[in-house]
C-alpha cells in the first residue's frame, strides 16, 4: 500500500481524525495537556506501560507513543480479535471510566480498554497496545503514515 499524507492544520485540542492506510483506520488525535497529563496516572494500571512487546516505531518511546507528543497516531484495531475500539476520548468522561483508567478507547467486543496512547490495562482480553504504524512529519502540519 501506498503512503498516506495527512494534513493536521486544522485540527482542535481533542480532535481525532481517521484515514486509511493498507485497509486500516489509523487515528491521529490532537491530544490536549490533561490527555497528556492522564498517561502517567494510569500507567500502574497498564499491561505493557513501555510499549516493550507491543507494535511501534523505535523512534517512538515512552508514555506518549508519539514524534511530537501533542499528536498520537496509532491504528484502530483491538489486538485481541479485531474489532474497532470506540472514543472515550476525555479524562474523567462519562461512560465506563472507572478510578484506574482515564479516558482512551473501549473496544465495544470483548471490553478492554486502552489509554490515550493505546495502551492497554491489565487482564484486559487484548494482549497488547494497539500498534502504531510507521509514519514522519514531512512539516509541522502533514504526517507520512507508511
Ligand atoms: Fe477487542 Fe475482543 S476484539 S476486546
Amino acid at each position: 500500500g501506498a503512503p498516506v499524507e495527512v494534513d493536521i492544520s486544522g485540527m482542535q485540542p481533542g480532535e481525532k481524525k481517521v484515514v486509511e492506510w493498507r485497509g486500516k483506520p489509523v487515528w491521529i488525535i490532537r491530544r490536549t495537556p490533561e490527555m497528556l497529563a492522564s498517561l502517567k496516572a494510569v500507567e500502574a494500571s497498564l499491561a505493557d506501560p513501555d510499549s516493550k512487546r507491543s507494535e511501534q516505531p523505535t523512534y517512538v518511546k515512552g508514555a506518549a507513543r508519539a514524534i511530537k507528543e501533542e499528536y498520537l497516531v496509532c491504528i484502530g484495531i483491538c489486538t485481541h480479535l479485531g474489532c474497532s475500539p470506540s472514543d472515550k476520548l476525555a479524562p474523567g468522561a462519562e461512560g465506563g471510566m472507572t478510578a484506574d483508567w482515564k479516558g482512551g478507547f473501549l473496544c465495544p467486543c470483548h471490553g478492554s480498554q486502552f489509554d490515550l496512547s493505546g495502551r492497554v490495562l491489565k487482564s484486559m482480553p487484548a494482549p497488547d497496545n494497539l500498534p502504531i504504524p510507521p509514519h514522519t512529519y514531512l512539516s509541522d502540519t502533514r504526517i507520512l503514515i507508511g
